[in-house]
């Protein structure tokens, strides 16, 4: 009672301060593996309180790995091979392949960049903030390009996650399938930073959660961690975004344009689970399994819990009502329970292909509602195609696509 009485006391931005150091005190209390806090701890740091991403000016992460030489080229790994063979030929060029042409009106209620029921605004009116019909639109414009920005930001780290497994892995067949990789993720870079900049003409920071885990992986030293960290737990939540999106979107271009990474990123998950199965299983000790299982937890707690578009919150509705008032909008919004479904859908069935999921786990899933993803398809029983044709199943909404 006392408690609350304080904080009425205080100043709308001061409530604001603490809530957002109590989210930092939340995310470092739940790390219960000392060894998990030494992992993520320096990346939170940085991108938590320092908020490096956001100092308008480039960071450096200091790379610790050791670039794996082979001289002898061995045919090692028939899987990755394979992939090698499906992402030589999957290539596309953006400039042929999209419709660069197309005209994007992102306030044209014709073709909705995000339907209208994405957010739920009679929540949003229970806090006091009416927007009408114009102000709706232009605030999907606002979080679109929000998820956009992220997506780049997260391409960018991808990009050289790419490069830094390509070189740490000891598969051979692995290299060669990494080189394809890179490539891709370069071409992602390339198209969501000109679909944001040419048609959108908007980009937001990296969010604060989403700087930490790229950091954190690309500053481990450890192989492993950086394909944990990289091709399952951020490729899923980007195949969560984009299919999201993908399902979502009116806009034709935006569409295509997902299409085709989707196609891409589904090559990279299966890629990380042959990579990661034999070896978390079969090489390491039951310490270290532990390790990765904790860290792979936290990680998915900090993608279901902490995309919460403060960017766009600061934007447009700090002064107006609190943070935490925006985080239980966005928390319920139609459009991010659907994303946090569609990613966990991909991302839980690959950590218990890997051997992530033992029974030690299971009950934190369980506990935090995740558990009910575990029966579904891993990445090598999915193919892209499979993938889409899943995302193109109107049944599949929770939300409807046209409202
Ligand atoms: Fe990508
Ligand atoms: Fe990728």
């Amino acid at each position: 009672m006392m408690k609350e009485l304080v904080w009425k006391a205080l100043p709308a931005k001061v409530q604001n301060q603490l809530d957002a150091l109590a989210e930092i005190a939340d995310l470092f209390g739940e790390m219960t593996n000392p060894k998990v806090l030494a992992s993520l701890g320096p990346a939170g740091i940085k991108g938590l309180l320092l908020k490096q991403g956001k100092q308008g000016k480039p960071t450096l992460a200091r790379a610790r790995h050791s670039a794996y030489f082979d001289w002898s080229y061995p045919s090692d790994q028939p899987e990755m091979r394979d992939l090698f063979r499906r992402a030589k030929a999957g290539q596309w060029d953006s400039d042929r392949d999209l419709a660069w042409g197309t005209s994007v009106d992102p306030l044209n209620p014709e073709v909705p960049l995000l339907p209208s029921n994405f957010v739920d605004f009679d929540a949003l009116s229970s806090y006091g903030v009416h927007l009408d019909a114009r102000e709706k639109v232009k605030l999907n414009y606002s979080l679109c390009a929000w998820m956009l920005s992220q997506f780049l930001h997260g391409e960018q780290g991808a990009l050289y996650a790419a490069a830094q497994v390509t070189e740490a892995v000891q598969f051979f067949d692995g290299k060669l399938y990494g080189s394809t990789q890179v490539m891709d993720e370069g071409r992602h870079v390339e198209v969501f930073s000109r679909y944001l900049n040419d048609k959108l003409e908007r980009l937001y920071h990296v969010n604060d959660n989403l700087f930490v885990i790229i950091d954190a992986l690309m500053t481990d030293a450890r192989w492993d961690m950086k394909f944990l960290g990289m091709q399952i737990m951020v490729e899923g939540l980007a195949l969560g975004a984009f299919g999201t999106l993908y399902r979502v979107t009116k806009e034709p271009l935006l569409r295509d344009l997902l299409r085709r990474v989707i196609m891409d990123e589904a090559r990279h998950v299966h890629y990380g689970v042959v990579a990661l199965r034999e070896h978390i299983r079969t090489e390491l000790s039951d310490a270290e399994r532990r390790e990765r299982e904790q860290w792979a937890f936290e990680i998915a707690l900090m993608m279901r819990n902490r995309f919460l578009a403060y960017e766009v919150y600061e934007e447009w509705f700090e002064g107006r009502i609190s943070r935490a008032a925006w985080r239980d909008v966005v928390t319920r919004a139609p459009g991010m329970c659907e994303f946090r479904q569609v990613m966990f859908t991909r991302l839980v069935p690959n950590l218990r292909e890997i051997g992530l999921m033992s029974p030690r786990v299971v009950a934190d899933y369980d506990r935090v509602g995740l558990l009910q993803y575990v029966k579904g398809k891993s990445a090598p029983e999915l193919s892209g195609e499979q993938m889409l044709a899943d995302l193109d199943q109107p049944v599949a909404l929770s939300f409807s696509a046209t409202a």
